[in-house]
């Protein structure tokens, strides 16, 4: 070697890659392309990247009409369903939110926005009558709400439409919906919220799932109904007191 930084050097240098603008871009591409690779290939070859966690199943019929008209209204635009593994988070909410909570969730329902509280955990912790009462007048319940009013949900008849055909659009995207789910669709929707109706085989295929009029007014399907079942079963799959491993210290 010289000291004249331009001389020629021996061999196959830097200075080579770096005078051949092809040669660059292709080994530049090279280099990036084993980044790529290590972070990507794995993936083809896991089952899942989601943990599975007992407890979690598809939403029952009436559920996902429920969480239809949750879409619909835009109730995410003020409440999020992520609960964030922070000690205030978990303190107020539950248990921080597991991904596989949301894996049969399309689209999932996690929301950037908290202008009302988190929902994730929501599922047992009023009464049906006082959802009822705070949906049709939020005001009626907690005075300083701005939560806008849904009163016409109490006496609108709840028109889903064919939930076999919903369902099975579920099952194509690996939502595990069995034949019998499918076929039975539009009568277990009924029956969730038909006081009088034989719901073992529901509760059956669908463990935890809860069955009764939710919005106080059993002769007709509403709404209000589908919307309440689907309130009331959110973060109440996953038994965490079984699990328990990470109970913050109080
Ligand atoms: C404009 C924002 C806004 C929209 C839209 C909205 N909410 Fe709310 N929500 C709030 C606020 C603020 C609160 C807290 C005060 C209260 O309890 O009313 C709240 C509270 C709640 C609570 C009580 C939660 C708790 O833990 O105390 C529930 C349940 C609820 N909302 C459900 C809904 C549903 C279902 C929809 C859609 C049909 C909806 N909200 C739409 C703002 C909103």
């Amino acid at each position: 070697m010289t000291d004249d930084p331009n001389a020629p050097r021996p061999g196959f240098s830097h200075r080579t890659i770096e005078r051949n603008v092809t040669l660059l871009g292709f080994l530049a591409l090279v280099a990036v392309a084993i980044g790529g690779i290590v972070e990507i290939a794995p993936l083809f070859w896991i089952d899942s990247t989601i943990e599975k966690v007992e407890g979690v199943r598809p939403y029952t019929p009436l559920e996902l009409a429920g969480r239809n008209i949750y879409i619909r209204e835009g109730c995410y635009n003020c409440h999020s369903q992520m609960i964030r593994p922070f000690r205030d988070e978990v303190e107020r909410y539950g248990h921080y939110s597991l991904a596989a909570e949301s894996m049969y969730d399309h689209p999932f329902q996690w929301g950037s926005e908290r202008t009302g509280p988190d929902l994730a955990r929501l599922g047992g912790r009023y009464s049906d009558s006082w959802h009822v009462q705070h949906l049709k007048n939020p005001r009626s319940v907690v005075p300083e709400s701005i939560m806008p009013t849904y009163a016409f949900m109490a006496t609108r008849p709840l028109t889903p439409g064919d939930m076999r055909d919903h369902l099975k659009a579920l099952a194509r995207v690996g939502v595990p919906y069995t034949a019998e789910d499918i076929a039975t669709a539009n009568d277990d929707l009924k029956a969730q919220a038909d006081p009088d109706a034989d719901t073992a085989s529901l509760k059956a295929r669908y463990p935890k799932s809860q069955a009764r009029d939710f919005d106080g007014d059993p002769k007709t399907l509403t709404e209000l109904d589908a919307l309440i079942a689907y309130l009331q079963m959110l973060g109440t799959l996953v038994d965490f007191n079984a699990a328990a491993p990470q109970e913050t210290p109080k």
